[in-house]
């Protein structure tokens, strides 16, 4: 090899050790500034699949937020649902799903063309795919107290004490 073959090859791996370096020192100091999206599924694909199609067909999108960024036109300040599997119990979010009156379980402080409409008259097995849904939507750690405040202030429009 050629004397300036050498200084070329070192002037190369110089390039990219600097490059590599470079791009290991971003992650680590951006990492405290950029958590990322604080939402995540444990669902199946399939049940992800099966409940975001009853999710469409029953239009819950009109109302509530799911996996976006806020609504801009949000007229109905249901609670957002991303997260909500941190927040209640599968058992829990079936049994909402299935009363004839949702507010017996959820009080609202809405007009009643806002409020939460009643399920019941969905087949077990939707009511049942859509509890398990929701139950796996679940918030990381350091975003719960943001989460519980903002559907505390959903339901109540009040602001949030922390007890
Ligand atoms: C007409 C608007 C509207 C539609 C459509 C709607 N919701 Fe709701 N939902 C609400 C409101 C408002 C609340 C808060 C309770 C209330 O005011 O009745 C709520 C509450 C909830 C809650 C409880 C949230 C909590 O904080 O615990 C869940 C879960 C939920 N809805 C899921 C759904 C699902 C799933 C669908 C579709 C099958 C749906 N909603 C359709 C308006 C709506």
């Amino acid at each position: 090899m050629k004397r300036g073959e050498k200084v070329i090859i070192l002037i190369i791996v110089l390039v990219v050790a600097v490059a590599m370096a470079k791009n290991i020192w971003v992650q680590h100091t951006t990492k405290e500034v950029d958590q990322g999206i604080p939402y995540y599924s444990t669902a199946t694909p399939e049940l992800s699949r099966t409940a975001m199609d009853i999710y469409r067909e029953n239009g819950c999108k009109k109302c509530h937020s799911l996996w976006t960024v806020k609504n801009m036109q949000e007229t109905v300040p249901a609670p957002i649902l991303d997260g909500i599997g941190s927040l209640r119990t599968e058992e829990w979010l079936y049994s909402y799903l299935s009363a004839e009156s949702p507010q017996e379980i959820l009080p609202t402080r809405l007009l009643p063309e806002w409020k939460m409409p009643s399920y019941a008259k969905l087949s077990e097995q939707d009511r049942k795919a859509l509890a398990g849904y929701l139950a796996s939507l679940k918030v990381k750690d350091w975003y719960l107290e943001d989460t519980r405040k903002a559907e505390y202030q959903k339901l109540t429009g009040k602001p949030y004490k922390h007890e």
